[in-house]
């Protein structure tokens, strides 16, 4: 009359054989991070911090009222350099905005490159060199 029961714990077996595969790719997906923490430059269009100034809401009214977009935009070269870079080459004082006032009345070529400005006779200097305040303004 014994009880004879063994229990056979056979049970160990099966549950810890699933270690050996399953490796093998490195693909370490790491959560992709990678690092864009582009330095926050504080990237403003131009004469942003100028829209307000008198002189370039007058000036950017008659540069719309003229041909100057035909061949100029703020921030792409086309025919003629970009107001941006024009803006950057030439200091906002009186004696640029004179000269600069000057070629655009009269027309220049060579400080840019090969291809002319034409005259424009029918401009007054007043309003040329409020263009030309604008054009300094987008900095
Ligand atoms: C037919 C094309 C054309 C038109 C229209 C035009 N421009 Fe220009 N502009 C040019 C070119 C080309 C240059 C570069 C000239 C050079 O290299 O000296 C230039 C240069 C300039 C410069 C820089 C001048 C310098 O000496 O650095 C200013 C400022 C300027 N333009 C303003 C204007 C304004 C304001 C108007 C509208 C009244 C105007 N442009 C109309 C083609 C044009």
């Amino acid at each position: 009359m014994k009880l004879n029961k063994h229990v056979s714990l056979a049970i160990l077996a099966a549950g810890m054989m699933t270690f050996a595969c399953g490796g093998g790719g490195n693909e370490t997906q790491k959560s992709g991070e990678s690092t864009t923490t582009a330095p926050v430059e504080q990237k403003q269009a131009p004469g942003e911090k100028n829209k307000d100034n008198p002189d370039f809401v007058k000036g950017l009214a008659l540069v719309k009222e003229n041909d100057c977009p035909s061949c100029h935009m703020v921030e792409r070269k086309i025919v003629g350099p970009s107001y941006a870079e024009v803006a950057e080459k030439y200091e906002y004082n009186d004696e640029n905005i004179e000269m600069l006032a000057s070629h655009v009345i009269a027309g220049n070529v060579g400080v840019w490159g090969e291809i002319p400005m034409p005259a424009h006779p029918n401009l007054s200097k007043e309003d040329a060199e409020q263009m030309v305040k604008y054009v300094l303004l987008l900095k």
